[in-house]
């Protein structure tokens, strides 16, 4: 069994890496964690040349990253709320959305390799409440949406995912009822 950790922040070793770092120490199955801060990440680019191949012509990152998802076993999305997301994880949903929804155009019957794959969310900001509500929503529409995964919610509210409360590094560590939330959280995924 193992969990991979999407860290979605475009600052390295921020509040969503370390939220996520602190709830894996506690999980006893193996984890990963890819933070997208240390990954070169471009834009779509339409070109529409994946459809017959299921490959991206651009040679960056996003390869490996989908070929890591594609082999764990769960995912949580770890991401701070950038008005609403940060735009190397929206990126990084187009570019893989991109690859099945051209290929799906062609080939109706074509199973998505993510199709019902478990993921939990996390959404770190500075507010910590329910204005980083829509981050939340969002993320699941699109990783829902996009790649066509399937949530697992949180035990507690707001329940499509955890909310933490930090803005300088580190201050995320000091939100203890999140820290037991993502815990719990990453518990269930590996039921
Ligand atoms: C471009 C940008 C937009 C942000 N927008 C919001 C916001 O709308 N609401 C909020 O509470 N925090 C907002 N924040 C604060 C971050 O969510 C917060 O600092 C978080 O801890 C960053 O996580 P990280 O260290 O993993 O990057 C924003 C930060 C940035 C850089």
């Amino acid at each position: 069994m193992k969990i991979l950790g999407i860290v979605g922040s475009q600052r390295r070793n921020g509040n969503s890496y370390l939220i996520l770092n602190e709830a894996f120490k506690h999980s006893n199955v193996e984890t990963e964690i890819v933070q997208l801060a240390e990954a070169q990440i471009d834009w779509c680019d339409a070109c529409g040349l994946c459809k017959d191949t299921l490959e991206c012509v651009i040679d960056d990152d996003v390869g490996s990253i989908l070929d890591k998802i594609i082999k764990a076993d769960a995912v949580v999305f770890s991401i701070p709320r950038y008005l609403p997301l940060p735009s190397k994880f929206m990126a990084l949903i187009e570019r893989i959305g991109a690859l099945y929804h051209y290929k799906l155009e062609t080939d109706p019957d074509f199973s998505v390799p993510l199709e019902g794959k478990p993921f939990g969310l996390v959404v770190v900001s500075a507010g910590g409440g329910r204005q980083a509500l829509e981050a939340l929503k969002e993320m699941a529409f699109q990783v829902i949406h996009c790649w066509h995964m399937r949530l697992v919610p949180s035990d507690s509210y707001p329940y499509l995912g955890v909310l933490a409360k930090g803005e300088e590094v580190g201050e995320v560590l000091k939100d203890q009822k999140a820290i037991e939330q993502a815990r719990e959280l990453i518990n269930k995924l590996t039921i």
